[in-house]
């Protein structure tokens, strides 16, 4: 340890020492800080709050409440840069978060239809595939994932037979060297890629035939696109706790924003949290809600370090990197009308600008189109300037419209999520082989400091709701922890295959 840094421990642990025997404040229960005010640290200080813990503390280290759900003014209208679909609309269940946004906060959204894609697909070098060919080949690509979901639901739910998407499709001999042309490739980037933003080698087949964001809630996505912005609806979750101004912005003094959190020492007795501009603070509890991407860097020291367990569970998961670029341009020139907002590049480079996405309805007159771009991609543009960016992606749609005049793009936002130090990345994915058993430890609870976040959603890791409920679940660990004394108890990897076996 360096002598500055044991300073600063000793300091942190007089702190604790001190704070122990200072009074509690007031209100039932104990005091808890919240690291992060995104979706799920919001969610965790609602269900506190509503089970009568009073002593909050939020610390967010942007100026914003909102997090990955950001909207961000380009080229004249807000688009969104993080979060843009309810994803899982129109089934059995109702999307937890789907009554709040699309009646009582009323945004604006878009049933998206992806199934036109299928007739907008573009070879290499210009020109339109014929709408049949590209639909048997979805056709087939369907069939393989059908036997895929068939395949995964005789799988040991300990995740033992678990396997990526890509030896799956080996299995049923789909694209045995690999998709054998443009066209293959990029309908098999839309599946998988386009979706959990890592290729099929990385994705696991278990967790994803069924995924249960569209097994439970229904196979729709609503595109939000609401001037006021998709983080509206934290701020509206926030609202109904902490106190917001006319224009719906939290203004309360248990919200602190700008305020970096870098050091957590726990024991027993307490936590001590301290911040980039040397402020400590000290409670009973934290509730961590920082991303996967975050837990895995060392913005956040723990004193002592987690245990082992946690460590590996943390760095079990995969932090992956979706990125939307968008484009604006002087005027349009590229198809409209029913069935086109989707279209596609079948470049011979996997990832290469492959999805697209147009916006007469949403953003009208904008004249701004949105690029999406997943993994080693978004990592290659988040490194160069965003000028090659533009230059590329422009060169892109030039090859797509041979015959026509396209104009240089007046302006470009390329997201960096991976690069920013607050995010590391967009969301996690599953990987291969896990289960329940590894989610647990990924949530559990280290002594005196819990975690939330989309990455430790039960059943829907990397997305809106997930990060929702899970704020939700992490409470009501530490409630049942403080107020019943039931600890949590992470489930054997192997026990569903006991019960099962029992059951026999
Ligand atoms: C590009 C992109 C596209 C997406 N698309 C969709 C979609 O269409 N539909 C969907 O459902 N989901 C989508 N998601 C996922 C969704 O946005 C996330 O699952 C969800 O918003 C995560 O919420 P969270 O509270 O878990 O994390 P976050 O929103 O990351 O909240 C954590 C907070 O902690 C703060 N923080 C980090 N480090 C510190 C620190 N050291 N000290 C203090 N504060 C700190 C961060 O600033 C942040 O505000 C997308 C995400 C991205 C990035
Ligand atoms: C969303 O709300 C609109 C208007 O209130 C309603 O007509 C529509 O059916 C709702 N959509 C869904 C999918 O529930």
């Amino acid at each position: 340890m360096k002598p500055s840094s044991f300073v600063t421990a000793m300091a942190a642990v007089l702190v604790l020492i001190a704070a122990q025997h200072a009074p509690l404040a007031a209100g039932r229960g104990p005091r808890v800080i919240i690291v992060g005010a995104g979706m799920s640290g919001i969610s965790a200080g609602k269900r506190l709050w509503d089970a009568g813990v009073r002593d909050l503390l939020i610390l967010e280290a942007t100026g914003r409440v909102g997090g990955r759900m950001h909207k961000h003014n380009f080229g004249g209208v807000n688009v969104e840069i993080g979060a843009n679909w309810v994803e899982g609309v129109n089934g059995e269940k109702t999307n937890p978060i789907w009554p709040m946004v699309n009646s009582t906060l009323n945004l604006r959204n878009f049933y998206s239809d992806f199934d036109g894609v299928v007739a907008n697909v573009y070879k290499e070098n210009g020109g339109l595939y014929e709408e049949e060919y590209v639909q048997k080949k979805m056709d087939r690509a369907d069939e393989v994932e059908e036997l895929g979901g068939k395949l995964a639901a005789e799988m040991d739910p300990s995740g033992s037979d678990d396997m990526s998407i890509l030896a799956m499709q080996r299995i049923f001999n789909h694209q045995p060297n690999g998709p054998a042309t443009p066209v293959d490739m990029v309908l098999d980037y839309f599946r998988y890629d386009y979706e959990f933003a890592e290729p099929p080698r990385a994705t696991s087949l278990q967790n994803t035939e069924p995924t249960a964001t569209f097994a439970d809630f229904g196979d729709d996505a609503h595109f939000v696109a609401d001037q006021r912005g998709f983080e509206t609806l934290v701020h509206h979750i926030a609202g109904q706790y902490l106190s917001t101004d006319n224009a719906g912005n939290v203004v309360d003094p248990r919200l602190k924003l700008n305020k970096v959190v870098r050091g957590i020492w726990y024991n027993r007795r307490g936590v001590v949290v301290s911040t980039e501009d040397n402020s400590r603070y000290s409670a009973d509890y934290v509730i961590v809600s920082t991303s996967l991407g975050v837990l895995q860097s060392d913005l956040i020291q723990f004193n002592p370090q987690l245990p082992d367990w946690k460590i590996i569970a943390i760095y079990r998961f995969d932090m992956a990197v979706y990125t939307k670029i968008f484009l604006k341009f002087p005027r349009k020139f590229w198809p409209t009308g029913p069935g086109k907002q989707f279209f596609v590049y079948a470049s011979s480079r996997r990832g290469y600008y492959g999805m697209w996405q147009s916006f007469e309805e949403e953003y009208p007159g904008a004249n701004v189109l949105m690029v999406t771009v997943t993994d080693r991609e978004s990592r290659r543009v988040e490194q160069q300037p965003d000028d090659a960016t533009k230059a590329e992606a422009v060169a892109v749609l030039r090859r797509m419209f041979p015959g026509v005049d396209v104009p240089d793009a007046t302006d470009v936002y390329v997201p960096r999520w991976w690069s920013d130090r607050f995010f590391r990345g967009s969301y996690s994915n599953w990987p291969i082989g896990v289960n329940r058993y590894e989610y647990d430890q990924l949530r559990a609870p280290v002594g005196r400091v819990y975690f939330t976040g989309e990455h430790t959603s039960e059943h829907y890791n990397g997305y809106v709701h997930g990060a929702y409920l899970a704020g939700m679940d992490s409470a009501d660990i530490l409630i049942n922890s403080v107020f019943n004394k039931v600890e949590f108890k992470v489930r054997g990897k192997y026990d569903d295959l006991q019960a099962a076996a029992e059951a026999m």
